[in-house]
């Protein structure tokens, strides 16, 4: 049992053989390191059913607690707060037994649920950009949270094939190279399997086809009827698209690699077309369906907060259907498919009014009852003038343009010598990718995902500061003191850490409070809890080693102080891939 657990037990017990109330003991992580390590406010609200005075109980409820050898101190504070100092033995010999298995100490205290992921959400044939970042790395380290404390979890990127943007490439095309097959209504063999243009063709044609639309009507009529046909089976428009989709889906998977990002489906919106239309029937059939002004829609009402929600189109006045449309017939497919608890979507916050009314449209036609639908939101990447992140030449960033700026500041950094000083040049290069990338994801995740904030190029690869490259470090050096000292990896039963001095308390503490960490992330959808967790744990690591000499030390405190850097080391490699950083050996 996790230490907070053991805890918890023990004052439970407190409670009830002062015959109290033990259902609500309040114990938890103490806000006061300087006196107590966790805490117990039990005794509040048990003073106030019992009419008793607070500090009179908690007194007695302490009384009991001292007698466990298991504490070094107990002390009632303030108007009868419970505060427990854990004695150093139990700290220091409890490592192996608590923190070696792959969870670290966490234990779950529901059931594991099914969820599904929806995040990433790139579109074909446009490149990928700065707000691509976010939902990327964020929905990854959602997943990897989940998928730790159990749940089931089912990763959807969702990809935009399916509106408008597909009838302007098609219509553009049409424009450029009208003697290709797909347009040619008498064709009936097989379309080639090569497509006649590469992704970064159809990356430089978008632009321009939207520019067409919005100069010329006619083309912009046109793009119109050949989504609708696309939509509809044209046959060789959806050969055509289905190059689109290949040639874009090569080059989106290579840089979500890059950045450690993988799905486990690959669906577009796309995938739902035919269930969209079987569900609109139905709606029509049911009378849910509402004509105004030649479009049909779902009439909303007030959203939970009261205010009035436009409604939901369905089908548009020319027969067409839309983004909201195509999120409502995705749900009821997962919840078909996979009989969800939950299906989570990471996507920009100001997406907010899309998804509160596709969520409550879901629930207006019953297709997800006791489905948690949640829109997980997140804050824009802003410059240093809190606007929009701009490239230097005042363009919108593509995602390669940003993993590049952070790969060449890291390989820089190495070059001048501020990083990497021990490093041939090869290793330079390589080990710049990986600090590069981390330092891009770990500069995301610390900030709490709702906010918008600020992209510093210059502190990114920064070794000081809340930054990758300060935890990279921190690892690095648990990795190069246990290979130094030649001390053996492997978590063993006899473990044992005799703790002599305030940094290695500190320390071990630090690593027995994981699961907190994870138990509210998890619960908030809140990457930023765990990358402020290792961010201390690389904080407490490193006063350690500071305070705590290895080298010179007497051969039992060596071996324990080793044996403190295994455990942290295998406490933040495990929260590492929770935020799914890359740890490089060397740096
Ligand atoms: N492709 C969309 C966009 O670029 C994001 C998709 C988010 N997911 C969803 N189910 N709507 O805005």
């Amino acid at each position: 049992m996790n230490l907070l657990n053991q805890i918890k037990e023990k004052v439970k017990k407190a409670f009830e053989s002062c015959g109290f109330d033990a259902n609500n003991t309040l114990v938890r992580l103490s806000d006061r390191p300087d006196i107590s390590d966790y805490q117990s406010n039990g005794a509040l609200p048990l003073a106030k059913t019992m009419r008793q005075n607070p500090r009179a109980l908690a007194e007695q409820i302490a009384e009991k607690l001292r007698g466990d050898s298991f504490f070094e101190t107990v002390s009632v504070d303030g108007p009868g707060f419970i505060n427990m100092k854990v004695s150093n033995e139990v700290l220091g010999q409890n490592l192996f037994s608590i923190l070696s298995g792959e969870k670290c100490g966490y234990e779950r205290p529901d059931t594991p649920k099914t969820i599904v992921m929806d995040y990433g959400g790139p579109n074909v044939a446009k490149a990928l950009h700065v707000g691509h970042l976010r939902p990327a790395i964020i929905g990854e380290s959602i997943k990897r949270i989940c998928r730790f404390v159990g749940d089931k979890v089912i990763a959807d990127v969702h990809l935009g094939d399916w509106g408008k943007p597909m009838g302007l490439l098609i219509t553009e095309l049409q424009d450029r190279s009208p003697d290709l097959p797909y347009f040619d209504p008498n064709f009936t063999g097989d379309y080639p399997k090569e497509a006649p243009f590469t992704n970064k063709d159809l990356e430089t044609m978008y632009p321009v086809a939207s520019q067409h639309a919005k100069d010329d009507e006619a083309f912009a009529t046109r793009a119109h009827e050949n989504t609708k046909l696309l939509q509809d089976g044209h046959r060789g428009y959806r050969a055509l698209w289905q190059h689109f989709i290949d040639l874009s889906v090569a080059d989106i998977r290579k840089l979500y690699d890059e950045l450690g990002v993988s799905f486990d489906l690959w669906r577009g919106e796309s995938h739902v077309h035919e269930r969209l239309w079987r569900m609109i029937e139905r709606l029509r059939a049911n009378g849910t369906l509402v004509k105004d002004q030649g479009a049909e829609i779902i009439p909303l009402g007030k959203s939970k907060n009261g205010n009035d929600l436009p409604p939901v189109i369905m089908v548009k006045s020319d027969g067409g259907v839309m983004y909201a449309a195509t999120d409502i017939a995705t749900i009821e497919e997962r919840v078909d498919e996979f009989k969800p608890d939950a299906i989570l979507y990471v996507v920009d916050a100001r997406q907010g009014l899309h998804f509160e009314q596709v969520f409550l449209a879901a629930d207006k036609i019953g297709i997800a009852p006791n489905v948690s639908l949640e829109h997980l939101g997140f804050g824009t990447l802003n410059g240093a003038d809190n606007k929009p992140y701009k490239t230097r030449s005042g363009g919108v960033p593509t995602l390669r343009y940003l993993i590049d700026i952070a790969k060449e500041a890291a390989l820089k950094k190495m070059e001048s010598g501020e990083m990497g000083r021990d490093l041939t040049a090869d290793e330079k290069t390589k080990i710049s990718q990986i600090v590069g990338v981390s330092a891009l994801k770990f500069a995301d995740l610390i900030n709490e995902r709702i906010k918008n904030y600020i992209f510093d190029e210059d502190k990114l690869t920064s070794t000081e500061g809340k930054t990758g490259p300060y935890l990279l470090y921190a690892m690095v050096r648990m990795k190069s003191v246990l290979e130094k000292m030649g001390a053996d990896k492997a978590l063993a039963a006899d473990d044992f850490v005799k703790i002599t001095n305030p940094a290695e308390r500190q320390l071990v503490l630090r690593l027995y409070a994981l699961p907190d960490s994870v138990q509210t992330a998890y619960d908030n959808r809140t990457p930023h809890v765990i990358a402020d967790y290792l961010f201390k744990l690389a904080q407490d690591f490193n006063l350690f080693y500071h305070d705590c000499p290895i080298k010179g030390a007497d051969p039992q405190t060596q071996k324990s102080r080793l044996t403190l850097t295994k455990y942290t080391l295998h406490v933040a490699e495990t929260v590492a891939d929770l935020l799914g950083l890359q740890v490089p050996e060397k740096m």
